[in-house]
């Protein structure tokens, strides 16, 4: 119940709020890895960590140690730990544990691979909406009997100790089986003054569906235009740019130059999460469609100060010299060619990745 980092905590659905006040979506990035700080500097309003299996954060010090980092050195980003969970008492003990270092807790109900749905996890939980509703209840009233303030009401999400819990889904091919699912989890009951769940996020693709098919803005337009009213929603899957989005809302124009306006509008979506666009170009919510070296050097910094597996450094930067996914032409513009890409793959430690940045950017890289 302490707050640990002494660090102030902001209350999602304030992050909601403000987004709305400003006449803008809410801007987030997808439970993917690890860089919160750089996309957070460029505009990135909430943060997802990667999934965490519960059940083995709870029975493991090993896997609490390496599955959720977060820096001590600074003001950290809004976070949400997501856990991949299919019992109640899991799910509740986990988020006890992460709660006093985060914002909120997130329920993974959309991860398709075949491990996941086999262990019903993941996308597998889109059959078992009694279940998700109750892992869901169970870990507000465990965080409540903690001390946090869960109740979803003004007065909590004003308050230091006030924390969010939401689900990240999918849809189903029938889509009425999406809305009974989102119908069960936001009936009221005895425990919760307000929804079981402050906020959900929205991938609209099937489980069955590969990322390379657009996403359906039809089911998004049903989905938001029956719950948008009641739950804050948020949009995960093809946001590329932010001129680029296949619909239009009241918060945004889309593409000003495309021959053909988007067919949907959708009033009641609350905010965006993006993952692939977002790791080729961690300024995607600032405004940039492709990734600037000033990002980069940002993220070499921010490492260098909390280090992380030098893999998983050079994946990122491997990312964000990578063309960008917005459609243009000039969206795709990388910082490093193919046969440069294939170099910096090659680079074999942090020293070495310095140096070879220096030399690939024009005018090198800043003093870190
Ligand atoms: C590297 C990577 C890791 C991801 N890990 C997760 C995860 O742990 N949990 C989750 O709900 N989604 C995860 N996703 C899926 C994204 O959240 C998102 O739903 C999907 O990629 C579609 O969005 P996009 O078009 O912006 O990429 C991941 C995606 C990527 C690219």
């Amino acid at each position: 119940m302490a707050n640990p980092l002494n660090q102030e905590f902001i209350h999602p659905l304030k992050l909601f709020e403000v987004a709305k006040n400003e006449k803008r979506l809410l801007h987030t990035s997808a439970p993917m890895l690890a860089f919160r700080q750089t996309v957070h500097h460029y505009g990135t309003d909430l943060c997802w960590t990667p999934m965490v299996l519960a059940k083995e954060f709870n029975r493991n010090k090993f896997a609490r140690d390496s599955d959720f980092t977060i820096s001590t050195a600074g003001p950290q980003p809004p976070t949400i730990v997501q856990f991949g969970a299919n019992v109640p008492q899991e799910l509740a003990r986990a988020s006890s544990l992460v709660v006093p270092f985060a914002s909120g807790v997130d329920l993974n109900c959309g991860c398709p691979q075949s491990w996941a749905c086999s262990s019903t996890l993941g996308a597998a939980l889109m059959e078992k909406r009694e279940l998700v509703r109750d892992m869901v209840l169970e870990t507000r009233s465990q965080l409540h009997q903690d001390g946090w303030d869960v109740s979803g009401l003004e007065k909590d999400i004003n308050s230091p100790k006030g924390r969010s819990v939401s689900i990240k889904i999918r849809v189903h091919k029938d889509l009425r089986k999406t809305i009974d699912f989102i119908t069960t989890l936001l009936a009221p009951c005895s425990l919760t003054t307000t929804r079981p769940i402050d906020f959900l996020t929205i991938h609209p693709r099937t489980r069955q569906t590969p990322s390379s098919t657009p996403i359906n803005v039809e089911s998004l337009s049903i989905l938001t235009s029956t719950f948008g009213t009641q739950v804050p929603i948020l949009l995960s899957g093809d946001v590329f740019t932010l001129d680029s989005l296949p619909f239009t809302s009241p918060f945004h124009n889309t593409l000003s130059s495309s021959s053909s306006p988007p067919e949907h509008n959708i009033p009641h979506l609350s905010g965006l999460m993006s993952a692939r666009a977002l790791l080729a170009n961690p300024t995607l919510f600032s405004g940039r469609n492709s990734c600037p070296w000033e990002a980069v050097e940002y993220f070499l910094n921010k490492t260098i100060k909390a280090p992380m597996p030098f893999k998983l450094v050079l994946h990122h930067i491997n990312e964000m010299c990578s063309p960008g996914m917005g459609p243009s032409q000039k969206d795709k513009v990388a910082l490093l060619n193919k046969q440069e890409r294939a170099e910096l793959m090659k680079v074999g430690d942090m020293v070495e990745l310095i140096d070879f940045l220096e030399e690939k950017k024009p005018g090198g890289i800043g003093r870190m």
